[in-house]
């Protein structure tokens, strides 16, 4: 297979030396780009600004916005039959980067903020021919419930729900724990070290692609 996979966060420019971001790490995703290129996949991974090496054997392309993200994701589709997102895209952006450094004479400082764009929604329902398209959910509440209404309305093949409000698993942690949707299944891993998990979500991926590609 060929595998693109989105990973870390995006960093939206509020003026030259401030921006909007989330504290993903980019832990996970690594560990997916890892797991496929261990199983032989030849993989190409988009990573938004992280503290991680790049991964051997893994064709890297960085990017900094949720624009770059998507271009880059664009540019790199094509022949591709697995799409992973992972990354955590700032939903959000500054209507508009200031040119210069904004001074802090005001008390208050308000900005108007437009939506990004949906780069796994953009895969899933605008690319063709079309990818098995995986996406995760971060949810704070109503987790599986949230996690569901997203993988009917981005129209995908899976989705991987973390709860992101538990401190000791998800965002910037070493662990990491999955509830995994399909149209006619589930599964759950428990807590354990990201770079198992990824392995054993890997191999869930590969049979759901092999039964969806020979029925
Ligand atoms: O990076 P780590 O520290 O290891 O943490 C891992 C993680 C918690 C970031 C990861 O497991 C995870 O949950 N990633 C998705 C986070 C997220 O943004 O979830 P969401 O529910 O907001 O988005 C749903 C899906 O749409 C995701 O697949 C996301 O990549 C995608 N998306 C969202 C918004 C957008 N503009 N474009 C997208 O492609």
């Amino acid at each position: 297979m060929k595998v693109l996979i989105t990973a870390g966060p995006t960093r939206e420019a509020i003026d030259p030396v401030r921006y909007l971001s989330n504290f993903s790490s980019g832990k996970m995703g690594y560990a997916i780009a890892e797991a496929a290129r261990d199983a032989g996949h030849e993989v190409v991974l988009v990573s938004g600004p992280t503290a991680l090496k790049p991964p051997e054997g893994v064709q890297f392309q960085s990017v900094i916005s949720a624009d770059e993200m998507l271009e880059s994701v664009l540019t790199n589709i094509i022949n591709v039959d697995a799409f992973i997102a992972v990354a955590a895209v700032a939903d959000y952006r500054p209507e508009k980067a200031l040119p210069e450094k904004h001074k802090k004479n005001d008390l208050k400082w308000q900005m108007n903020l437009v939506k990004n764009p949906d780069i796994l929604a953009t895969v899933s329902q605008s690319v063709r021919p079309r990818p098995f398209c995986v996406g995760f959910a971060a949810e704070t509440n109503n987790v599986l419930r949230y996690g569901r209404e997203k993988l009917e309305r981005k129209g995908l093949d899976m989705i991987a729900i973390n709860d992101v409000s538990r401190d000791d698993l998800g965002m910037d942690h070493e662990y990491n724990a999955l509830h995994i949707l399909w149209s006619t299944g589930e599964a759950t891993f428990p807590k354990q070290k990201k770079p198992a998990l990824a392995k054993q979500f890997w191999q869930l991926i590969e049979e759901q692609f092999n039964a969806v590609h020979t029925s």
